[in-house]
């Protein structure tokens, strides 16, 4: 378990991680999400001891990082895949590791293997791709047989059968009861992977919640309804008092579920072609919470469409033509 409590880092007149109180537990996988410069890495420094708190304070199993005796027994990580010395060979870089932390030298052998780099054990770490730096990282980081896990951007580098490979370690590294934390971008991947979430912008904490209450709470599910008795399912739809977006060809209704509609066109003896729940993924849900903490926004030379909701900011326009339009791809 990692507890943090009010953690707190200034870089001078920047605050990097503000007053940030959340755990992390054992048995399931935590994906920490966040735009660029939210303080991800930052808190990760602060949870190793690589960083000071400038307030507040973070917990592994109730002891400061400091206090663990042979670390990487209790919490292995991956943060910064290059962050080794390169004139290593893997396998040496990972036997310092072994040796500093009491861990048998059979162990490097079994984590290069559970990686698939022993056929370049032997070669200088620097010759690596960015993709064999993240699994020799990842060699690191189960090496002490922790029962806490942390991966700053794992699969970032990685080819597919290794991003299929570290979805399926982390799923199983939690199923065997241990704690998993994890960061990442890539939202379709942490949709596969993560159970809860924890979300930062700006340093400040957004959400702390189980991965469907949090697509559940930071975007609008709404079904989708197509009749070749439009208009008449219009009426009836209409007469119930119930809300209507008309889009297209369909028609989208929020906050009646769908049998309940289907049971209404029952009723009236209406056909249906199409009675769909919709729901956005964890990328618009995503960005949807995190639109105001968004710092670093690229331009474009696409002309920007103004949000006729909010002519000030076209970037932040909620249910925009993006969120329908994606999800009138995925039904289509
Ligand atoms: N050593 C440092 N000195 C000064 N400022 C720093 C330092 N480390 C981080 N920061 C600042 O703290 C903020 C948070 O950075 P951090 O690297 O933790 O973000 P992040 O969420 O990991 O972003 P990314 O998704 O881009 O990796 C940024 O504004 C960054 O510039
Ligand atoms: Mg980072």
């Amino acid at each position: 378990m990692i507890e943090l409590s009010g953690l707190t880092k200034r870089y001078g007149e920047k605050t990097a991680v503000a007053d940030l109180t959340f755990s992390v537990r054992p048995g399931i996988v935590t994906g920490f999400l966040g735009p660029n410069g939210a303080g991800k890495s930052t808190t990760m420094r602060m949870m190793l001891g690589l960083d000071n708190p400038t307030a507040g304070d973070v917990r592994i199993d109730g002891k400061h990082y400091a206090q663990l005796k042979d670390p990487l027994r209790y919490i292995g990580a991956l943060l910064d895949a290059k962050a080794m010395h390169g004139g290593r060979s893997a396998y040496n870089h990972l036997l310092c590791l072994a040796q500093s932390n009491g861990i048998p030298r059979s162990r490097v052998h079994e984590v290069l293997d559970t990686v698939g780099l022993t056929a370049v054990a032997r070669k200088k770490a620097k010759g690596f791709s960015l993709g064999m730096g993240q699994r020799l990282g990842i060699a690191g980081a189960l090496l002490g047989d922790p029962q806490i896990l942390m991966f700053d951007e794992p699969v970032n580098g990685l080819d597919p059968e290794g991003i299929h490979w570290i979805r399926n370690l982390m799923k199983s590294l939690a199923t065997a009861g241990r704690t998993v934390f994890v960061s990442s971008h890539l939202m379709s991947e942490m949709a596969l992977t993560a159970d809860h979430l924890v979300v930062i912008g700006q340093g400040r904490l957004l959400a702390d919640m189980s991965m469907p209450d949090f697509i559940r709470q930071n975007s609008r599910s709404y079904v989708r309804l197509r009749s070749p008795q439009r208009e008449r399912l219009l009426d009836v739809l209409h007469r119930d008092g119930i809300t209507v977006v008309e889009s297209g060809g369909t028609l989208e209704v929020d906050g009646h579920p769908a049998e309940e509609l289907g049971e209404l066109a029952a009723r009236n003896q209406l056909v249906l072609h199409e009675l769909s729940p919709q729901q956005a993924s964890l990328e618009e849900a995503f960005m949807q919470l995190t639109a105001e903490s968004v710092e670093y926004h690229a331009h474009t030379d696409a002309p920007e469409q103004q949000n006729p909701q909010n002519p000030q900011n076209p970037q932040q326009s909620g249910w925009g033509s993006g969120w329908n339009q994606a999800n009138r791809e995925k039904g289509a």
